[in-house]
């Protein structure tokens, strides 16, 4: 299992020290979300922070967009060393030109899906696309509950990848801990987020392996 812990959860008044855990850490990538106040009711941080962690972070950066018109910035997503850039199906109406102008850029492109956007609607992109990240819990805030449906929609996107024979990854992001993290392994998922479950734990490190060895 791919483990990308969410920087959304960590304590910002020390975050050199968590940055160092994550490097300490198995964590395969590290997730930052950038949200806009407008494509969700919420707003985290963006380009000064994601400098800031660029520089100390040796994991790859795992970035979620949760904002519109987010291919305004590929660009500086790009020279920031992002790995890998994950938008919104729900904010981008020319997604596969998206898709190519990520990979332009030399990063690899993610889309992100709602709880109420069915994958069925991103069939036509697999082939592209690097990753496919479901959305577990409503976008915008940390520590919600996870949404049970979601096993269904890991299971079937699993199908389909399957049936089309691409090498397309499953990311999940919200409410993932090791007993939910554990379902979503057996329905199928590739990579897991996870926030407060692992920076509000008391041994960080140990949560990751956890997850690592579902
Ligand atoms: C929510 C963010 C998540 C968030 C997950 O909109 O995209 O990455 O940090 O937090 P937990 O794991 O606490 O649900
Ligand atoms: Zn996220």
């Amino acid at each position: 299992m791919i483990v990308s812990p969410s920087l959304l959860a960590a304590d910002f008044a020390n975050l050199g020290k968590e940055i160092e855990m994550i490097n300490r850490s198995k964590a395969d990538w590290l997730h930052f979300d950038v949200m806009d106040g407008v494509f969700v009711p919420n707003i985290s941080f963006g380009f000064p922070v994601l400098e800031s962690v660029a520089r100390l972070c040796q994991k790859p950066l795992d970035v979620h967009l949760m904002i519109e018109n987010p291919m305004k910035f590929v660009r500086q997503f790009s020279d920031l060393g992002t790995y890998m850039m994950t938008l919104h199906y729900e904010a981008c109406p020319h997604l596969h030109r998206n898709i190519q102008q990520i990979h332009e850029a030399g990063m690899k492109a993610g889309v992100a899906l709602n709880p109420h956007t069915p994958v069925s609607l991103v069939e036509d992109v697999l082939a592209d696309a690097d990753m496919i990240l479901l959305m577990t819990v409503n976008p915008g805030f940390g520590g919600q509950k996870f949404i049970e449906h979601s096993i269904d929609k890991v299971r079937k996107l699993r199908r389909v990848i399957d049936e089309m024979g691409t090498d397309t990854l499953i990311q999940v992001d919200g409410g993932v801990n090791l007993e939910t993290g554990r379902r979503l392994a057996e329905a199928g998922v590739d990579v897991l987020v996870a926030g407060s479950y692992v920076f509000g734990a008391e041994r960080p490190e140990e949560r990751v392996e956890s997850l690592r060895c579902l």
